[in-house]
């Protein structure tokens, strides 16, 4: 008999009853120490008190009223965003794949109103990861994500990740835009090359070809910065943002330029929940928090922390491990064995962790994450390796 929930994940055979900073304590009382932040989710940790006080104060207040009014906390978002970033504009979502969707329209109708209908197409690239809605799936093109999901939306090339002379050759008069993530991070955390990103950004400037950044999982301070685009020092046109900037709340954004963005007038795309009060004020909170710059360095400090740790776990466990690789606190550990079989053991030596493709298990934690939870967690992975190589 199918369960009462719709049987779309396998499970960990755990119950998370309480979280508390970087702890998630089970309904056994046995406490994790949370490396997965509900997949790069919970960038100020578990019940993060200022979070609490944004959410609670205005539950008290007002809900919900739809976009047919002006919302001040969508527009105090906005303007954070706005100030903050490249962009001149921002439509709030509830979801990465939501943000996606628009990331999609928005280009399309940009060149539709520039009077070029038929640049239609958008180039993404293997191992990419931008939801599971049509267009998020297309994107993304693996048999994993499409297979029986046909007939796909179309208007999707799919070339090597970070394959730069492909990607030249691809493009043609019907090309849209490039959509990529400065970070893969269901593909496997692979940071494109601060260079490449330079020049796919130049090769869009020359071919007349938007640039959509996929910054759902790496945005928000992950990385160390706002955004990791900003690292190689270029813009988007159009970027998407979900995970962190909610902090736990459901919340995305595409934000972008007042170019890009032309194409959308009043009527054409909108959202009942997109930018509802309650999510805006959290959202205002994490940003209030992130996006300062002493928040950003403690952050690449405890990145280098951690990095250095995980170099060492790599070193003494050569049989369990292949390498450590990421930015800031976007970490992968290549496993030698399954990802799904480090995690579970991760679980047994009370620590959660995610697996990715590419056989990698990803360590996001939150960017709360104190020095000696730092230490704490690489024990916790060091018994987890020991237990493997028992095995
Ligand atoms: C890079 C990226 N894009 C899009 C998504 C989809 O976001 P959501 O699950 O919020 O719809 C994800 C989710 O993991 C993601 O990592």
């Amino acid at each position: 008999m199918i369960p009462s929930v719709l049987p779309t994940y396998s499970r960990a055979p755990l119950r998370f009853a309480k979280g508390e900073g970087t702890w998630l304590v089970e309904e056994d009382g046995r406490r994790f120490l949370d490396l997965a932040s509900g997949i790069a989710v919970n960038a100020l940790g578990h019940a993060h008190p200022a979070l609490v006080a944004a959410l609670t104060e205005q539950a008290g207040k007002l809900w919900h009223t739809s976009n047919l009014y002006e919302i001040p906390q969508q527009q105090a978002l906005a303007d954070k965003l706005v100030d903050a970033t490249f962009a001149d504009t921002v439509f709030f979502t509830n979801s990465g794949t939501e943000a996606c969707e628009l990331a999609v329209k928005m280009a399309r109708k940009y060149w539709y109103e520039k009077g070029q209908p038929d640049k239609t197409d958008i180039i993404a690239f293997t191992g990419s990861f931008h939801g599971r809605s049509a267009a998020g799936i297309a994107a993304a093109g693996s048999e994993k994500m499409t297979k029986g999901f046909g007939p796909l939306l179309p208007g999707f090339k799919h070339l090597g990740w970070g394959d730069l002379e492909a990607l030249e050759a691809a493009i043609d008069d019907n090309t849209a835009a490039i959509i990529i993530e400065p970070v893969q991070g269901e593909g496997g955390i692979r940071p494109m090359p601060d260079a490449d990103l330079q020049a796919l950004r130049q090769l869009c400037d020359d071919k007349s070809v938007l640039l959509i950044l996929d910054e759902v999982q790496c945005g928000v301070g992950r990385t160390g910065k706002l955004f990791a685009h900003e690292w190689a020092g270029v813009t988007p046109d159009i970027m998407m943002v979900a995970k962190g900037i909610g902090g736990g709340f459901p919340l995305g954004a595409v934000l972008a330029t007042e170019e890009a963005a032309s194409g959308m007038t009043a009527g054409s795309h909108g959202s009942t929940y997109g930018g509802n009060p309650l999510g805006c004020a959290v959202g205002c909170t994490v940003m209030d928090h992130v996006a300062a710059p002493e928040f950003l360095a403690e952050v690449n400090r405890k990145a280098g922390l951690l990095r250095q740790k995980l170099e060492g776990l790599v070193a003494s466990h050569p049989d369990v491990f292949e390498e450590v690789r990421g930015v800031g606190l976007m970490l992968g550990l290549k496993t030698k064995c399954a990802p799904g079989d480090f995690v579970k053991a991760g679980h047994d030596a009370l620590v959660a962790t995610v697996p990715a493709a590419d056989n990698v298990v990803r360590l996001l934690p939150p960017l709360i994450i104190s020095d000696d939870e730092i230490a704490e967690a690489v024990t916790r992975l060091d018994a987890a390796a020991t237990a493997i190589e028992k095995a």
